[in-house]
């Protein structure tokens, strides 16, 4: 049996699944239908990607282990993929032991094979994007990426000798000229390669929460190694059973967005040939979806629409079609619920919906919704059915090269030319005159083929319309298989027509971009409320002035420091995450604000009871304890 293996990138678990996430799901889902429906043997991978500072100060900050902090959005991840009907065959989460002790084993055979070595970085870093800048590449001071503000750091850190692949890399693109999709995001990464490959770093010691190096243990990989190896960890690679990774890989492709095709196309390869791996076949760079302002959508943009809610309003299948037809894959679109809701309305509603209701009306008032033997078919009959073979074949085409969006239209293009061919038919005329029944007969069954056609073809993006359709029209699983989507008269005689429910009830888009405009501000009032803290909620924070009787720096650890403070009638051990500013004799014998009842914390192995305050600058760079010295120690803040 033919193989397939296609992944999507994993999802960074820092904040709620949004709709952007949604759009590589969403597609390689549909290309695992699709090609399970043409009878390849599919292994479709999914996860997230757990590790990072990132993670962890997002953790710190909702006062929760990054483990259990991930575990609750790993949670809501999966929940949208079945919402959204998403058949992956595994989710990977680079949290899993196996995925954990292989990147274990792969990092320390890249650094016995010379491929990784120790060395010292320094450069500007983006915390939210996790990178290193050098000088030349920031954008106005801030972070390249995102915008954001960076800061200078230092440390010693391991290097992958990336800057040896440059022309072996362009030797695979020379030799494999289909591997980067579409074709202008090949050049961006030519340029890039051409521009000069620096050696990648590939372990952090400034943050704990990572994989740990296992000969090092200062040190945690850095997350695009442990990141990317996903692809293979998942199917076994370098572990027990291997079986899974014999048969799959090379992955046939790898679903990303244009942001991080430069890590698949240019660090992934050369991360495999130092491994003596097979390089992947493709790596497909789609685009991003924006709102009206151009903005990606993504939640800290606060732009986010809950794909939980539009699957609940309009259905999972509308989205699903929405997003495939709506933008080309390898385009930036714009999504607005105003689009949406057209498209459901003139697309879903109008052209499929009204074919299919029109139609099984006329079976039901011309025949008692069997079609009879007897038909009469003409010239016009022979072109609708030569235009849906034809537009088949331009579909598997489309699909098969990930143009989702004409795929869609060529089939809303056989819709169309269906309702023609009842307009110019009238078929509606003939149910009352026997004469004409052959005639309509054949009308009907025509028309029926077309949408068991139809039907087919949209299974892969519309599972369960597709379903609802064969069960209107009375079509079984015999004669929808892929196959039968390339044959003519598949249905067997008198096959029985059920009229349903309308597949897609017309929206009244006024009111429901008003209803959704009211959802969306409860939803923010409610976010606002979950954020905001009354003043009971306040008042039970216990803040107390401390006299620091002593302090030193955690052994192993390069930001802990450890302070035993006395509040008059009490001592405490605190320890806090200031030795880049403070040394202990800059704190001995001074006063400083200490949380009093937070709940006590094991930091590297010491109990810490209570926090010291402290005002971090807005760009991160300095860290100023809030000093407390003309107060006594025992004096409450309020
Ligand atoms: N964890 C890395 C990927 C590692 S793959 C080995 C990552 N995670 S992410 O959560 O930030 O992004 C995951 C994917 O979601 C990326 O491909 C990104 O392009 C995609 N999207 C996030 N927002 C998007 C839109 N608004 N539109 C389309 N896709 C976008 O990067």
């Amino acid at each position: 049996m033919k193989k397939f293996y296609i992944t999507t990138p994993i999802y960074y678990p820092s904040g709620k699944a949004h709709m952007g996430h949604c759009y590589s799901t969403v597609a390689a889902d549909v290309v695992a239908r699709y090609k399970r429906s043409r009878g390849f043997e599919v292994m479709f991978l999914t996860g997230t990607d757990e590790h990072g500072q990132k993670i962890e100060l997002a953790a710190a900050a909702d006062n929760l282990s990054p483990k259990s902090y991930v575990d609750k959005i790993v949670f809501e991840f999966k929940e949208l993929w079945r919402t959204l009907g998403v058949s992956y065959d595994k989710f990977i989460r680079t949290t899993d032991d196996y995925h954990v002790n292989t990147v274990q084993k792969i990092f320390k055979t890249l650094y016995e094979k010379g491929q990784i070595y120790k060395g010292k970085y320094s450069g500007w870093y983006c915390v939210p994007c996790e990178s290193f800048f050098a000088d030349g590449k920031l954008k106005n001071d801030k972070c390249p990426d995102c915008g954001r503000e960076v800061r200078q750091q230092e440390e010693e850190a391991y290097f992958f000798k990336l800057s040896e692949y440059s022309e072996k890399i362009l030797e695979f693109y020379k030799n494999n000229p289909e591997f980067i999709q579409p074709e202008s995001r090949k050049n961006e990464m030519i340029n890039f390669i051409k521009s000069g490959l620096e050696d990648l770093c590939v372990s952090r010691t400034s943050f704990k929460w990572g994989i740990p190096v296992d000969f090092d243990r200062l040190h945690v990989v850095y997350v695009w190694l442990d990141a990317l190896t996903n692809y293979v960890t998942a199917l076994g690679y370098c572990q027990e059973d291997e079986k899974l990774f014999k048969k799959f890989w090379p992955a046939d492709v790898h679903f990303v967005g244009k942001e991080i095709v430069r890590f698949h196309a240019v660090i992934w390869p050369a991360i495999l040939m130092a491994l003596d791996l097979e390089i992947p076949s493709k790596v497909y760079g789609h685009g991003w979806i924006l709102f009206g302002d151009g903005q990606k959508m993504s939640k800290s943009r606060g732009n986010v629409v809950d794909p939980f809610v539009l699957c609940k309003r309009y259905g999972v299948d509308a989205i699903r079609y929405f997003l495939l037809r709506e933008i080309p894959f390898g385009s930036d679109g714009y999504f607005s619920n105003e689009a949406l809701i057209t498209r459901i309305n003139s697309d879903l509603a109008n052209d499929l919906g009204n074919l299919i209701s029109r139609s099984s009306k006329l079976a039901e008032k011309g025949f008692g919704s069997i079609i009879p033997l007897e038909r009469e078919n003409t010239n016009e009959d022979l072109k609708i059915s030569e235009l849906a073979l034809k537009i088949i074949n331009e579909f598997e085409i489309d699909m098969d090269d990930f143009k989702f969006s004409s795929a869609l239209s060529k089939i809303w293009n056989l819709i169309s030319a269906c309702n023609k061919y009842i307009d110019e038919n009238s078929p509606w005329k003939m149910v009352n005159i026997p004469e004409k029944h052959a005639r309509l007969a054949s009308i009907l069954y025509n028309i029926f083929e077309v949408l068991r056609i139809i039907s087919i073809a949209i299974a892969p993006i519309m599972p369960e319309t597709s379903e609802k359709i064969q069960f209107q029209i009375g079509a079984s699983k015999k004669i929808c298989s892929w196959e039968c989507a390339k044959k003519w008269g598949m249905f067997q005689n008198n096959n029985k027509i059920s009229r349903g429910s309308a597949l897609f009830p017309r929206i009244d888009c006024e009111k429901e971009l008003e209803s959704l405009e009211i959802l969306n501000l409860n939803n923010n009032k409610k976010e606002e409320s979950d954020k905001t803290c009354s003043i009971e909620d306040f008042k039970k924070i216990k803040l107390i002035v401390v006299k620091v009787l002593n302090c030193e720096i955690v052994k192993n650890s390069k930001k802990l420091l450890k302070l035993l403070v006395s509040g008059g009638i009490f001592e405490r051990t605190v320890v806090s995450g200031i030795s880049e500013y403070y040394s202990p004799e800059n704190l001995i014998g001074h006063n400083v604000i200490l949380v009093e009842n937070l709940k006590p914390a094991k930091l590297c192995g010491i109990e810490s009871h209570g926090m010291i305050l402290a005002a971090s600058s807005k760009n991160g760079k300095s860290v100023k304890v809030l000093f407390a010295d003309s107060n006594e120690p025992g004096d409450t803040i309020s």
